[in-house]
């Protein structure tokens, strides 16, 4: 029940008046911003909203060890619409996803940007706190991290150019795929026969070369598959989807404290209906 208040509490106070708040960061703010529109216009509720922030704070006993502190994400915003740049920004569902996690947890969010293939190397050396970057749950990487809660249905899907002889994900033998480096998409890739598989540091890159005929198809997420086929003429998705997969985030293997607290951030995401919120706002119903 307090941590409800809490973080609505925060959300008002945020939304109301940032220099009221002297303690808000500017990403937390902005996602607060997006969902409380409403309330920013009642400058009482902020006051009381605050007052009863400042209290849940004092009295502590919902805050985690690390209160106050700031949460270390590391994304790859090259994934719409999971993570992506807009006016200067990384925006997203992940990104959302990632300040009401933190806001849950009474905590500043941070976003680091980099290539897919260093996210886990950074979240293992304890670089950063976790890694949210559409990232599909796999054995290999359950070596190194711990993955919270899936959070998102995904799969894999083939990107070819329209009219082309690649009709079934069994056509794929023997062709040229180009993938995004380190992601399932290279991982399945791999082990098509015969094929020969161009790694891209974007996905949007291998796309671009697929338009140029540089390459026969892209083994994507189907999301951003989506986004790129539509920005691009000429492209088409197969019906055929190559696999189904979940996301979920990644956390320092065994940091188990982490993990419960983002995967209660996540049940209470889920139950309140505010994930489904954040993805409709992202991804229009079919
Ligand atoms: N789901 C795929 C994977 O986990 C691709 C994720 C790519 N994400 C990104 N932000 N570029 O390997």
């Amino acid at each position: 029940m307090k941590k409800n208040m809490l973080v609505m509490a925060a959300a008002v106070c945020m939304t109301a008046v940032l220099s009221a708040c002297s303690s808000g960061s500017t990403e937390t703010t902005a996602a607060a911003a997006d969902t409380s529109a409403e309330a920013a216009e009642d400058t009482t509720a902020a006051e009381s909203a605050k007052e009863e922030s400042a209290e849940a704070a004092d009295a502590g006993e919902e805050s985690t060890e690390a209160a106050g502190g700031t949460l270390i994400m590391v994304t790859n915003a090259e994934f719409p619409p999971y993570e992506y740049h807009e006016n200067n920004e990384i925006v997203g569902i992940d990104v959302d996803i990632a300040k009401a996690i933190a806001e849950h947890m009474g905590m500043e969010l941070e976003i680091q940007d980099m290539a897919f293939d260093s996210l886990i190397p950074a979240v293992d050396s304890g670089k950063a706190d976790f890694a949210a970057a559409g990232m599909t749950v796999d054995p290999d990487r359950q070596q190194f991290v711990d993955f919270t809660d899936t959070y998102a249905e995904a799969a894999q899907v083939i990107i070819v150019k329209e009219g082309s002889e690649i009709a079934t994900p069994d056509d794929l033998a023997g062709k040229t795929i180009g993938v995004q480096t380190g992601t399932t998409g290279d991982m399945y890739a791999d082990d098509i026969q015969d094929a020969e598989v161009q790694r891209f540091n974007k996905g949007m890159d291998a796309v671009m070369a697929l338009t140029q005929d540089k390459i026969d198809a892209v083994i994507i997420d189907r999301e951003p598959a989506k986004v790129f086929v539509e920005e691009n003429e000429g492209l088409t998705i197969l019906d055929e989807a190559f696999t189904e997969e979940e996301y979920a985030i990644a956390v320092k293997k065994g940091n188990t404290e982490l993990l419960n607290s983002m995967n209660e951030a996540i049940k209470e995401l889920k139950d309140s209906g505010e994930l489904q919120a954040i993805v409709d706002k992202y991804i229009a119903a079919e």
